[in-house]
Formats: structure tokens, sequence, C-alpha cells
């Protein structure tokens, strides 16, 4: 198995981390794809809780090495941040940890443009004001982008950013921006933090090609969810980058054919954060089963602290995402939060301007049109959390993850029923 890519089915925070830290014992690469800081991965051992944004699960393994792919936008503190919290918490990280040079580096400014646009209400998309479709934008446009080698190149890096800050400025202060940013302050910051991240700077496209040619096995670490894709989510409602394994061709120059096992993770029911349509969503109050599953779920921005929407599975969106992913088994996650429910909902298919339809609509502003249509099936009261096997799992919870294998038409690899790596269940 050359390469293994772990990516959600859903809007994001599907408890991919987990999956990654099980499966990276067996890895000799983890490799982040796509996005920057925006992503947010929460792993439990024992007692220790780490939360990572930007850097790849498999850091948290000194033996793994861990890489951030040319597909990422990053922002030089928050690297150094990750960095340091592993450090002070006893994890070591060396060598193990590369970083493109081709990765995109974020700015301030990229942030500051990014708040000016949410802030207005029409054009808001609730992003995670980190910088990320500011610094996707550039690196798309191509003339006002710096990638991570340039800030190993200090005279370099000054006349860029003498040639990029004042165009910055006037776009800056077209949307309303009184503060200016000044090049050379901005360069003499960004070259202390290049100095200090000088050491995991690398080609990563040529370590990721040589581990492969040496028979290594690569895990693709996906951020965000497969509906935040920039082409096939719900756009405009989406991230700005590939979080479908078909961003791993470009965002680490590892060609898909490598890629030989995909696992779809799936939370047991489903979450967004920011805005967009959500068919499924749970508006049914404070006292509803939403905020129910929000509150054991501790459904809130592992980035931002946002409460997530919440709502009941959607299988019409799994089916479209599983295809497009090329899903070859899914795992369902959180399946514990859902104990203490009298009956669950899962969504077969649409209703759209009176037409049902088992399809996902190819537009954000049909899929806002349309209602869910529901299969109600028999909740569980027991306790989950210590099942170890399916046969551990009351009768209603094996049919709840039966009837998602046959709606979604893939087998079931692991159901995790908690949120320490022993709460799994591998089937
Ligand atoms: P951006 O990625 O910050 O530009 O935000 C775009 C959309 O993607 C917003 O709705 C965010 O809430 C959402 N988003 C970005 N990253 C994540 C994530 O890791 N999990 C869930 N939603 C995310």
């Amino acid at each position: 198995m050359p390469a293994t890519c772990v990516v959600g089915l859903q809007w994001g925070d599907e408890a991919k981390g987990k999956i990654v830290d099980l499966l990276s014992d067996r890895h000799d690469f983890v490799v982040r794809y796509n996005g920057g800081a925006n992503a947010g991965h929460t792993i439990v051992w024992g007692d220790r809780t780490f939360k990572l944004s930007l850097l790849p699960t498999g850091v948290l393994k000194p033996q793994v090495t861990s890489v951030i792919g040319n597909g990422l936008v990053v922002y030089p503190p928050r690297f150094l941040e990750e960095v340091d919290q592993l450090l002070a918490a006893g994890v070591p990280v060396g060598k193990n940890l590369v970083l493109s040079d081709h990765a995109h580096v974020i700015f301030l400014y990229h942030m500051e443009e990014e708040r000016l646009a949410e802030a207005d209400a029409e054009g808001k998309l609730g992003t995670t004001g980190r910088g990320i479709g500011p610094c996707y934008q550039d690196k798309v446009g191509r003339r006002f982008a710096i990638r991570i080698g340039e800030l190993l190149n200090p005279t370099h890096l000054r006349d860029r950013l003498r040639h990029i800050v004042p165009v910055k400025n006037k776009l800056l202060a077209a949307f309303g921006s009184t503060t200016p940013f000044n090049a050379d302050k901005l360069c003499v910051e960004y070259l202390g933090y290049a100095e200090r991240m000088r050491s995991h700077i690398g080609d990563t496209v040529r370590i990721l090609h040589d581990g492969l040619a040496a028979g290594k096995n690569l895990l693709f670490e996906a951020a965000q969810g497969s509906l935040l894709d920039v082409d096939h989510g719900t756009y405009p409602y989406v991230t700005s980058s590939s979080s479908l394994p078909s961003g791993i061709w470009t965002g680490s120059g590892v060609p898909a054919r490598n890629v030989t096992r995909i696992i779809g993770v799936v939370k047991a029911y489903t979450t967004r954060v920011g805005r967009g349509p959500f068919p499924t969503e749970l508006d049914d109050g404070p006292t509803g089963i939403g905020e129910r599953i929000r509150k054991i779920g501790r459904e809130f921005g592992t980035v931002t602290g946002r409460p997530r929407r919440v709502g009941w599975l959607d299988t019409v969106a799994l089916r479209y995402t599983s295809a497009l992913a090329g899903t070859d088994e899914i795992t369902v996650m959180l399946l514990d939060v859902l104990s203490g429910l009298t009956e669950l909902k899962i969504c077969t298919a649409y209703e759209l301007d009176g037409e049902r339809i088992t399809h996902f609509p190819s537009d954000a502003y049909q899929l806002e049109r349309c209602q869910p249509v529901y299969e109600t099936m028999p909740g569980w009261s027991e306790d989950i959390t210590t099942a170890r096997a399916k046969k551990d799992l009351p009768a209603a919870a094996r049919r709840y993850v039966d009837r998602i294998r046959e709606l979604v038409g893939l087998p079931v690899s692991h159901i995790s029923v908690g949120p320490d790596r022993v709460q799994t269940i591998t089937e």
C-alpha cells in the first residue's frame, strides 16, 4: 500500500485526526496537501489532548516524517507557535517536520483583507479569518504571492515586499482600511520567522518521490471536508483549496496512481461551520436535539470556537462526496454522541421544487431549496463508549451503522465511540 488518504466526506470536523493518528503508526510519512491553519485536528491520548491547526497529525510521532506540502498556505508565526507548543509538551520536533519551499506565505495583510471582506454582510462567507482565501487568490494571481523558499533570501524578499505592499495598501484602503503596512518592517519580521523555520524548509516533492522509490508508505491527511472543496463543494460557501483527494497530486506532487486506499471519514450526524446551505440542519432551539448534539459532541470550532451548526446524517451528500473522493471504505465517527435519543433520522433523498431527487444538486442555490426526505430509525439509550467490538453495540446502534453502509454503498471499516484512540471498533 504505497499511499492512503484520509478525507472527510462532509463539511469538515469529521474527526479525521483520530483516524490519521491511528494509522500513522503504519506509515513513514504523513502529508498535508491543502489548506492552512483553518483546519483543526484534535488528538486525544489518554489524559493528553493535542490541538493542531497547521502541522500534520503525524508530528506527534517522531519516527514519522510529517510533510507540509506545496499546496498549503502558511502563516509563519502559527507554524512556530505549534512547534513551540509541542516542544513544551515534550514532543520532539526536528528533522521529522518538513515544510515545502513552494508553499505560500500568509502575511498580515491577507488577514486584514479577509477581515474587511467578511465585514460586508452580503459577501460574507463565514470564513475562519486566517487569511486563507486572500493568500490563495494571490497564489493563483501570481503577481503578489510569496513562497516559503523566498523568505530565505533577504534582498529578494525586501524587493518583493517593496513591490507588493504598496499595492496591497491601495487595495485595503479601497476596502476602508486606515492603517497601511510597511514593507521594510514586514520584511524584518518575516526574516526573523524564516531564521527559526529554516531547518524545516525543504524540497518536499523530491523527499516524497524518494520515499516512494524506497518503498515507504505515505498517509495523506486532507484538511476541511469534501463539501468545502473549491471545485466540487457548495460553492461559494467553500474553502479556497482542493480538499478532495484530487488535491493530492497538485498539493504534494505525488501522482494519483500511488494512492491506493481512500478512507472517507463520516460523522454519525452532520455539522457545518460558517454560512451556506445545509438541508438537514436541526434548527430546533435551545432545548432541541440540535443543541443536545452540539453540547454532547462538543461541536464548537477548534480554530475559532464558533458553535457548529448541527443536523441529521445526509446520505445524499455522502453518496456524492464518496464518489468524488473515490472512497474505498468509510469510518463512522462520534456514534456515542447519539446515545440517548429515542429516534434518529437519516436523510435519503431531497424534495426540490416539488420533485423527489436522490442526487446532490450541482449548485448551492438549488441546495438551499432542497427539503430533506427522512427515514426514521429507533435510537438506543445505552452508553456505548466502552464498546470495543461491533457485537458490544446495542442492536439499534448496529442497525444504524448498517443502514449507513447500505445507503452510502461502502463498507464501514472503523466505528468511533469516543475521542480516545482505544475507543475505536475495527470491523
Ligand atoms: P476559510 O477556509 O477560512 O476561507 O473558510 C471557508 C469556509 O470553510 C468557512 O465556512 C469555514 O467555516 C469553513 N472551514 C474552513 N476550515 C474548516 C475546517 O477545518 N472545518 C470546518 N470548516 C472549515
